[in-house]
């Protein structure tokens, strides 16, 4: 029993006395008086890696940024608390029970990259942590803390794509979550760049296709961190790299907040060192399977390849989950029990990334839907359609096809996590190719609502979401790109 309470506080921090008293503003207080590059040096000795899903390391991150604005071109803070991975809730926790220690953690990232604006990026669907967050900014605010540092909430769409960290700052700037091309650090809020109308350069493309640097954009850098990865920042500022390094490995040191949804006994939220026997998280959280249940697979999030029950001694870590090739990601993690069908989890699992898909890039979106349909088949045992071996045929040969020319990981995510289901379960495919398996319906994956009393609750309302990203009774077969053609200007709403 693990559960470790860095950032995520047994209790709530109800006002910003409580937080004073357990000795909140610390962090602020040791960045405004260091010289900006030791507060990136230490945060580089840390060793702190982003808990968005990417692990990239969060000191090179400041480091690129603080070296690309001056104070003519001062840079923003963006903390993207947009939360959308299937089966996390660990952002909204953290926001819910300290919003204070995270907007302690962007003010000082503003104060050492040389921002005069923080931004703390939710969605509109978020509404108790919007709340949360107002009150705590009003009362920082109020404190001086933020003085010369402008800061706002903006509220996007549900779209997973919004959390992708170039298509949030396409909603920032007035437009729908179409991600850009991947430049090596962000440009960007306030900054309308048209692009070229025609058909190769795609009329309904994100802005700043080109790629960032020193001179193709007069638009200043932008850091965007994950809400864990900035609630993470005042202590190591305060209490030193080599503290931080008490919790966790060498290669992935501190903790990590974990999710735990699924075929256990409750479902929660919990923060544990890193390394941890990812049994013991599931255990620790979830209190088991149901009892004369057997736990058969665990899904986490619709990022990385399944970890099956074998697997789960590896530990809480980068290293330790990319060891028995999966990963990491925001460490959400669905448990399924041998009641389970792999095909129907395959089939929610492409669903959603298909429905998802902008359709930026044609074959994530078009092969991404031809996945999704023959795993429908597959799973249902359609018997409308005459082979179903042909499918899985056909499901292989998407699988390759669907990254061409991909924009962002959406279209590797789909890659790898159907694939590795139907490599981790070959007897379930091959029963249903044949026919004696129990028809399933797909299983239902998308966002996490919420956790309450220990019963998670997911988003029903994603059963009818249609491809074009409308909730209509029929697809209009349209891109949702194709469809916000005009989302170079401000009107892209949630649909
Ligand atoms: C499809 C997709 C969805 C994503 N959703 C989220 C999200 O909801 N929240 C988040 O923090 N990062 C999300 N990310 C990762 C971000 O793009 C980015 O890596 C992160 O904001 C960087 O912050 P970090 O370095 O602190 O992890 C997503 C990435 C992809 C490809
Ligand atoms: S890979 Fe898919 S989700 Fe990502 S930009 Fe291309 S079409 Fe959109």
């Amino acid at each position: 029993m693990t559960i470790v309470h860095r950032v995520l506080p047994p209790h709530p921090v109800e006002t910003f006395d409580d937080y004073l008293a357990e000795r909140g503003g610390r962090g602020i207080e040791a960045a405004r008086a260091a010289v900006p590059a030791d507060v990136i040096s230490e945060l580089e000795a840390s060793g702190l890696r982003g808990r968005g899903g990417a692990g990239f390391p969060t000191g090179r991150k400041w480091r690129t940024v603080a070296d690309y604005c001056s104070p003519d071109n001062p840079a923003t803070v963006v903390v993207n608390a947009a939360e959308g991975e299937p089966g996390t809730l660990k952002d909204r926790t953290l926001l819910r029970m300290n919003p204070f220690e995270i907007i302690e953690g962007a003010l000082i990232a503003a104060v050492v990259v040389g921002a005069d604006s923080v931004i703390i990026a939710l969605k509109s669907s978020f509404g108790p942590e919007i709340a949360r967050v107002e009150a705590a900014m009003d009362a920082i605010r109020a404190a001086g803390w933020a003085d010369g540092i402008a800061m706002s909430i903006h509220t996007g769409p549900s779209e997973y794509l919004y959390g992708e960290e170039t298509a949030l700052l396409e909603s920032l700037d007035g437009r729908a979550p179409f991600p850009r091309i991947a430049p090596p650090f962000r440009r960007g809020v306030d900054e309308v760049v048209e692009t070229a109308g025609d058909v190769n350069s795609g009329s309904g493309l994100s802005a700043h296709v080109e790629m960032a640097g020193a001179t193709h954009s007069e638009a200043a850098p932008t850091l965007v961190d994950n809400v864990e990865t900035i609630a993470n920042v005042p202590r190591i500022v305060w209490r030193g790299a080599e503290w931080f390094r008490t919790e966790g490995t060498r290669e992935s040191p501190g903790t990590m907040v974990c999710t735990v949804t699924g075929a256990v006994q409750h479902a929660g939220v919990g923060e544990f060192p890193m390394g941890t026997p990812l049994r013991e998280v599931i255990e620790t959280i979830g209190g088991g399977v149901l009892p004369g249940r057997t736990l058969t697979a665990v899904l986490p999030g619709v990022s990385n390849p399944v970890i099956t029950a074998d697997q789960l001694d590896a530990p809480l870590s980068y290293e330790g989950l990319a060891a028995i090739g999966s990963g990491l990601g925001s460490a959400g993690f669905i448990v399924y029990d041998d009641t389970f069908d792999p095909v129907a989890v395959a089939a929610g699992v492409s669903r959603f990334l298909a429905v998802e898909s902008c359709g930026q890039c044609t074959p994530c979106k078009q092969d991404g839907l031809i996945i999704s349909d023959r795993l429908h088949s597959l799973a249902t045992l359609d018997d409308t359609r005459v082979d179903l071996q042909q499918d899985k045929v056909e499901i292989g040969r998407r699988l390759d096809s669907v990254i061409t020319g991909a924009r962002c990981s959406l279209a590797t995510q789909h890659q790898v996590v159907v694939a590795s289901l139907m490599a981790a379960f070959p007897a379930a495919f091959d029963a249903h190719v044949a026919g004696t398996a129990a028809a399933r319906e797909p299983e239902l994956i998308a966002e996490l609502v919420d956790i309450v009393d220990g019963v998670a609750r997911f988003d029903e309302t994603f059963r009818g979401k249609q491809p074009d990203w409308t909730h209509a009774a029929r697809d209009s077969g349209a891109s949702p790109v194709d469809r916000f053609t005009d989302h170079r200007v401000n009107t892209f709403k949630d649909s």
